[in-house]
Parts: C-alpha cells; structure tokens; sequence
C-alpha cells in the first residue's frame, strides 16, 4: 500500500512518530490502564441516565433481514455481538427503516407492524442485554438505542433504486444518476415521512429502547434536507427552513413518547463526491461546473481556497440547535460512504465501488478526532461520541484513551472493529492484550459484500462469515477493486 498501515509500526514510539508527523496536536498514551484507572473505563452521567463505561458501538446493518423487514437469525447475532463487546452506550444497534419504502435495500429492518414489528424491536434489544449480561456486565448503566432511517435518496426498497429527495443534488446525480429521474419529495410528502420516525419511536420506546437516534449523516433523506439551500418553500433555504422537520420531529417524539430519550448521528461537515482515476485508481474530487452544483450540508464553499477541506462552522451551528431543542447526545461522523468513502470509513483498502485512499487513511482518521474535538470544544454540555476509529487498529486504544482523557469526546464509537472483534472493549478495560488475529485490517469487504448484492459481516476474519460461499466472491471483488481501471 502506498501508506504505512499502524500495524507495521512496531511500538507505539513508531506509531507516534507517524501520528505527529501527520498533526503535532495529537498524543497517545503508551499503555492503556485496566479500569478503574482507564479514563475509557470511566462511567458517565448523562441526564438520568448512567452509562457505564466511554466505549459506544456503532449501528452497522448486515443487510440480512428478512423480505418483510424483521431481523434474521444473523441479524440477531449480531445485535449479541454488540451486547457482548462490553462497550455501554449501543448506538442505534443499525440504520432501522420508517418505513418500506424508506429502505435503503430490500433486506434493511424496517417499521412493518403487520409483520412483527413489535416484536421483533423487543426481540433486539433483548439480544443486546441478554448477551451483555450473560458475558459478565450489568446492564443498569447499559444505554441502547434504536437508530431510525428514511434512506432519501439512497432509498433501493425492492432491489433497484427508488430514490427519493429532498433536493436537486446535480453534483451528486453525475456519480449517482438514480436521484436524477424524480422530482423532490413535496412539503406533505417530508411531514407524511416526519411522522412515521415519530410513530417508529414510539414503538421502539414500548419495546424497552432507552433512545432514538434521528440519523442525519451519510446523504440519507435528512441529512440530504438539512443541506437543502436550494430547496424552496417551509423545508428549505435557510438553516430555519432546512432544520424545520427535524425540529418538528424532535418536538412530536417528545410529546408522544416521553422519557424517550432522543440523540443524533450527523455527518457534521462533509465534501464534494469522489471518483475514481481511471489511470491510477486513486479517488479525486469532482469538480464542480458551476458553485451551485456542490451544495450540500457542511460543504465548503467550491469558491474557497480548498474545496475540499472539512468547516464544522455550520455543524456546530446545528449542534447549537440540538442544544437549544434539549438533545444532548450526539454521534460526530463525516461525509458519505457512496460519495467519499475514504473519509466516512478510513481504510487501506477501497470498496468494490470505491478508489485507492487520495490521502493517507490515518489523515481521514484525525480528521473525525479534529471534527469531534472541534464540536467538545464549542459545545462542551454536549455528550459527544467519535467515529472513524476503527483503522488505527493495534494503538486504537492508545490514541482512544488519550482523547477521552484530555475531555476531547466522550465516547469513542467503533464500528467495523466490533464485526471482527467484539471483545475488544472488554478486553481493553480488563487490562488484557488486543488479540492481534482478530484486529480489522480494514479490507472493506463489510462494504463491498452488501454493494454486490450479498450480506455484510466480516469475510477475511469471522468463521462464520469466512465459511460462507460468498466468502470467495468477496477476495476476488476485493483484489480487482485495488487494480486500476482503464474507462
Ligand atoms: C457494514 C457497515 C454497516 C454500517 N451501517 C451503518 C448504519 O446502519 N448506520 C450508520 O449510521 N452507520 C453505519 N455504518 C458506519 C459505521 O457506523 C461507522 O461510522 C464507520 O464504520 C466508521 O467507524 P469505524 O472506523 O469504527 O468502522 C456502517 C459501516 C459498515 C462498515
């Protein structure tokens, strides 16, 4: 690879050395103390709430319901996986669908309560719970939350694109011409779609979920809407417009489920899409026609000096407003894993649809540290929680520690290191060395399984998914996506 991966750095001094030659500001600790003297092992007090340590898991899907939307016995593996890993704050367990056609793909979870809905909400969180208690934890400081989605844009329900938008994205619709073709969703259309995350909250509050989380990152319908400078009318145009639905989401949860808790995954700044080099396979920016073309939320001006660089100025403003409308935990993400993958899921190797790293994957990395520290620093009564962790791989817990000890964030969320590791916080706080064979390389073959029509999970190091028939597609897929392409 064309970048030094943190496992050929042989000590945490080399490591270091990397990391400082990358940013000065950024330091980790040699060892990480078992708990209590660990700062991850830290409780936090969050409103009634007391959450017992500072590891969150992520949500991540595995693309492995059912046709009507209800969690498959992988699914449900999965969620025991999470409970299982030790970390307290379960993030949302994965993006849960309000509705059919909100579904970014026909075998998402989704709000079906014909189907078992109902049920099958209370049958994940016990998932979670049972596992964490029968691997030794308590679960009165254990937050879960169920995270809820409408795809927008990326909405594909039945197998092909069904896309639907809250605005003309034209940069975006060059790399993903499927929003091209229909018109954006009407005000009554986005208040119809409002009031389904109100009624999936409810239900996630009778099935015994501690949150929910309003996810606006990724390019996902309200991500989409709170980016919609072009959209006119109540829901667009200015950041009163833009933020209107999600306002009135927020206000109708808290009035039909109250003592439901409320977070929010935003991607709080983002940049213009990434293509491939057909020469080199390197991604590159597009560049725009005309300014206009790379609106979007938290997009830099495509005017300014480096179109590219990431300005949390309107993220924080949004934060402010989650503030201001009482939500006080917030998961900190970057960009869109379709359109810049390299920064939303830093990794030595692309998806099958993706493109060499532009930059060096540790460089994506500290961007996530620096947009979260940047959100602490500006609203420090906000319970924050990072992303984009996973790649640091052997000195995750080294730099982790050290950003939770300097206050720098709250929590440190892994994604794609649970899927091959699920114990990796609990060993972690136990004082016990990382089990080196099952650390995420990040392959991205999570990624692109699901891209090319199978389930995700992780191919190179989980038996379960290692055995599979789909196993060997998935290598093949992976080696073609690291040469490059001619056309
Ligand atoms: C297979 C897979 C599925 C994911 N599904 C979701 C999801 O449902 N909701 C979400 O907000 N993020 C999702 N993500 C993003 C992760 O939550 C996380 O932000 C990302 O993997 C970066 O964190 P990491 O470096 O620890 O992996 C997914 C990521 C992967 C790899």
């Amino acid at each position: 690879m064309r970048f030094p991966s943190p496992a050929h750095h042989r000590t945490v001094a080399e490591f270091r050395a990397h990391l400082k030659a990358l940013d000065p500001d950024f330091d980790c600790v040699d060892a990480v103390p078992a708990a209590p003297a660990a700062a991850l092992s830290r409780p936090l007090q969050l409103d009634g709430w007391r959450i017992g340590n500072r590891f969150a898991c992520h949500p991540m899907e595995g693309w492995d319901g059912t046709a009507d939307g209800q969690p498959s016995e992988h699914t449900l593996r999965r969620w025991r996986r999470f409970g299982a890993s030790g970390a307290k704050l379960i993030w949302g367990g994965e993006a849960f669908a309000v509705s059919h056609e909100g579904r970014a793909n026909p075998h998402q979870l989704f709000w079906n309560p014909a189907g078992g809905s109902a049920g099958a909400l209370a049958n994940l969180r016990a998932a979670v719970c049972d596992s964490h208690r029968e691997t030794g934890g308590a679960v009165d400081d254990l937050l879960v939350g169920l995270q809820l989605t409408h795809s927008g844009r990326l909405a594909c329900p039945d197998g092909s694109p069904a896309p639907r938008i809250a605005v003309r994205r034209p940069l975006l619709e060059r790399r993903h011409p499927a929003g091209a073709t229909v018109p954006p969703l009407s005000d009554a259309e986005l208040e119809g779609i409002g009031a389904q995350f109100v009624t999936t909250a409810m239900a996630a509050r009778d099935a015994g979920f501690d949150f929910v989380d309003i996810k606006c990152c990724h390019g996902y319908l309200l991500h989409e809407l709170i980016g919609a400078q072009a959209r006119p009318g109540p829901y667009g145009g200015d950041f009163a417009g833009r933020t209107r639905l999600l306002r009135r989401i927020v206000a109708e949860i808290r009035s039909a489920a109250p003592g439901l808790g409320i977070g929010v995954r935003v991607s709080i700044a983002d940049t213009v899409p990434f293509v491939r080099d057909p020469a080199s396979g390197v991604g590159r920016p597009m560049t725009p026609t005309d300014p206009c073309e790379a609106l979007g939320f938290g997009i830099a001006p495509a005017d300014s000096p480096d179109p590219t660089a990431l300005d949390p100025t309107e993220g924080i403003a949004f934060l402010r407003l989650l503030e201001q409308l009482g939500v006080r935990l917030v998961n900190v993400t970057l960009g869109s894993p379709y359109s810049n993958p390299h920064l939303t899921r830093p990794a030595a190797y692309p998806p099958s649809d993706g493109y060499l790293p532009p930059i060096d994957p540790l460089l994506a990395v500290l961007a996530h540290l620096r947009a979260v520290r940047a959100c602490k620093a500006a609203c420090p009564g906000l319970t924050l929680v990072g992303s984009g962790y996973t790649y640091l791989q052997e000195f995750l817990p080294h730099l982790a520690e050290a950003e939770v000890a300097a206050g720098h964030v709250d929590f440190v969320g892994l994604g794609r290191m649970l899927l091959s590791y699920p114990e990796l916080p609990r060993d972690v706080l136990a004082g016990l060395p990382l089990r080196r064979k099952l650390l995420c390389r990040t392959f991205s073959d999570c990624t692109t399984a699901p891209r090319n029509g199978m389930r995700s999970g992780c191919f190179p190091l989980d038996p379960y998914y290692r055995e599979t028939p789909e196993a060997q597609r998935v290598k093949a897929l992976r080696v073609k996506a690291l040469r490059p392409r001619r056309g």
